[in-house]
């Protein structure tokens, strides 16, 4: 199917990518992670919730080559290559956490990196798009990335990012350590980025807003998929709520606690995968 849209952040790529993840297995040495995760990133913006710990860093660098995975990921029907600079190649960028910038750098420097792999004439106008869509970095050109506020670094690392014209952008915790106004642009820009054409897989800690502007979530507790649907219904339902929305009255400072207890009766899912736990 092709599509044309004249919208901001279109930078490459006619399809949209859809992400089949079928019995991924992942980990650090002979530590596993990931357990047989089964998920599907479609087009739009998609949200990847839980708590510390439970491996959705582990996901996104499996997703990037960064880890070795067991299991099979299709990107639109096709293998997913293992080695990161084919799978960057493929249409695939990830915003790691902590973003990763070289402080020593200027905005453009940076930027310019993002585009690597395309020629100069095609670099120069990316750059002139991002600027358009980050209108905040244009003022920044020549300012050394280490030495702006931890939004507009965020900021920059996404535009990078977006150099690469990717076809599903992976954002780690975009809103991680920012003022509540920030998260608010942050993630208004992840949702923007969805609806121009590039799909999105986003990890948040921010649970309410992240479901706000996600179209789909799946939650993630100790390498298990305990609950996935759409953002909505997600939001509503008694496992999002009880577990990490502290439904009670007097939980209102924390989205996520580290380790989150479920207090209400969970969906018969979440009851499975959690086995052991004492509820
Ligand atoms: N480089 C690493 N080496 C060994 N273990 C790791 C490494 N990175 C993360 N882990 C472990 O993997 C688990 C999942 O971590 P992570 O994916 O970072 O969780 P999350 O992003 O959900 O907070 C944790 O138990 C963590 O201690
Ligand atoms: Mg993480």
């Amino acid at each position: 199917m092709m599509w044309f849209e004249p919208t901001p952040f279109v930078l490459g790529g006619t399809t949209r990518a859809h992400l089949q993840v079928n019995g991924l297995s992942a980990g650090y040495g002979a530590f596993l992670v990931l357990r047989n995760l089964s998920l599907e990133i479609k087009p739009g913006l998609t949200v990847i919730l839980g708590p510390n710990g439970a491996g959705k860093t582990t996901l996104l660098k499996a997703l990037s080559g960064l880890i070795a995975r067991q299991g099979e990921v299709l990107l639109n029907g096709e293998d997913l290559p293992t080695k990161t600079n084919e799978i960057v190649q493929r249409g695939m960028a990830l915003v790691a956490e902590g973003r990763q910038l070289f402080p020593q750098m200027t905005v453009t420097e940076n930027l310019e990196l993002g585009g690597w792999l395309c020629s100069k004439a095609e670099r120069a106008r990316r750059m002139e798009q991002a600027f358009v869509d980050f209108p905040k970095l244009r003022e920044r050109t020549q300012q050394l990335a280490g030495t702006m506020s931890g939004g507009e670094q965020q900021m920059v690392a996404v535009a990078r990012a977006m150099m690469s014209a990717p076809r599903l952008l992976m954002l780690d915790e975009p809103s991680l350590g920012l003022a509540p106004k920030m998260v608010d642009e942050l993630l208004a820009i992840a949702r923007r980025i969805a609806d121009a054409g590039t799909t999105v897989l986003m990890v948040e800690q921010n649970v309410k807003k992240a479901l706000a502007v996600a179209d789909r979530g799946y939650v993630l507790e100790r390498g298990t998929l305990v609950a996935s649907g759409p953002a909505a219904l997600l939001a509503r339902s008694s496992v999002i709520r009880e577990a990490y929305l502290g439904a009670a009255a007097n939980e209102s400072t924390k989205a996520i606690t580290t380790q989150p207890t479920v207090r209400a009766e969970p969906v018969e899912a979440l009851r499975r995968a959690q086995g052991e736990r004492v509820l």
